[in-house]
């Protein structure tokens, strides 16, 4: 089985299309409504369940009921849900919303389902050429802050538009993070953990909540830019990002950032071992406290 979490649409509805190819693979799909998550994997034979990222209960029901059914030993988990803010919005459990769905809901997520991982097994995490500074991405560098200073952030001095596509550029490095220190720490349970950028895709649902102006230049004159370098339509990066889950040549390889399905180098802080352990443990410590609050 390979779950790939966001598979409603986008990247990994185009994912999750591909991996379904093999009829060897039991594939779920996960969205927040769950009608319209069991409509999406139903329009290509994948299977779907609900699961709501910014909500520490969601995770714990999604993966208590993976694990309690009956279903194929699980070999892939793709974290690829995320989405972009235009202002700074709160989870109902109270943190800085980007930073909840597109990195805490994740490494909740993985926690609870490392153990269920059958090696060989692999775990992807989709990031972002916007977590790099050397890159031009038109969006703001990645803020240099705690998890708990991430979860809980104080008021900006920024333009709340800018506020919150800095905390999109956090949370892209913060999975590359996330995968780098997981390489490390699940290697010797033969559990493979890489990072993914797919590139710009205009069109998906990235930009949701973003003005009526902006998501329509999103959909449609964006389009005209596939002729760049560097901007993929999200079947072709879905592909990849199924090649990299499941392909059997990239079985063992480990610790990877990859466009498309070439390595390349991550941004420079992005190996600093020591900010990977730190994000890493206190990410950990700001899940122990939800639980402990909803004890
Ligand atoms: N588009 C780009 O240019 C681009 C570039 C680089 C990286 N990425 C990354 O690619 C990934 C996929 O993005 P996309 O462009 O394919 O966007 P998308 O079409 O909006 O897909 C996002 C997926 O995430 C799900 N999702 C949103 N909020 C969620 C939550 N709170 N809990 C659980 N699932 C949630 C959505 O499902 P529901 O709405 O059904 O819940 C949807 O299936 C993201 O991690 C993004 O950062 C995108």
């Amino acid at each position: 089985m390979i779950v790939v979490t966001g598979g409603t649409s986008g990247l990994g509805y185009e994912c999750a299309r591909t991996l379904v190819l093999d009829p060897r693979n039991h594939v779920v799909i996960t969205g927040r409504d769950g009608a319209r998550t069991h409509a999406s994997a139903a329009a290509i034979n994948a299977h779907g369940r609900p699961l709501d990222l910014s909500s520490r209960a969601s995770v714990l029901a999604f993966a208590g009921e993976l694990v309690a059914a009956d279903l194929p030993p699980l070999r892939g988990l793709v974290c690829n849900a995320g989405l972009q803010f235009t202002s700074r919005v709160l989870t109902a459990d109270g943190m800085e919303a980007t930073f909840a769905i597109n990195h805490l809901g994740h490494v909740g997520l993985i926690r609870e389902l490392v153990d269920h991982l059958v090696a060989p097994a692999r775990i992807v995490l989709v990031s972002s050429g916007t977590h790099n500074p050397d890159q031009f991405t038109g969006m703001p560098h990645p803020l240099h802050a705690t998890a708990r200073e991430l979860a809980y952030p104080p008021e900006s001095a920024e333009s709340p538009q800018r506020d919150a596509r800095r905390r999109y550029s956090t949370s892209k490095l913060a999975n590359l993070q996330t995968a780098y220190h997981l390489a490390r720490e699940l290697a010797p349970r033969g559990i493979t953990v890489n990072a993914y950028d797919p590139g710009l895709m205009p069109g998906t649902g990235l930009a949701r909540d973003a003005g009526t102006f902006q998501r329509a230049a999103w959909r449609t004159i964006a389009r005209t830019l596939l002729v760049l370098p560097g901007v993929r339509t999200p079947r072709r990066s879905g592909a990849d990002l199924a090649w990299l889950v499941a392909a059997p040549e990239r079985a063992g390889d480990t610790g990877e950032y990859l466009v498309g399905r070439r390595p390349v180098r991550s941004s420079k802080v992005s190996y600093d071992e020591e900010l990977q352990a730190a994000l890493y443990r206190d990410s950990i410590e700001l899940l122990d406290e939800l639980d402990a609050r909803t004890a």
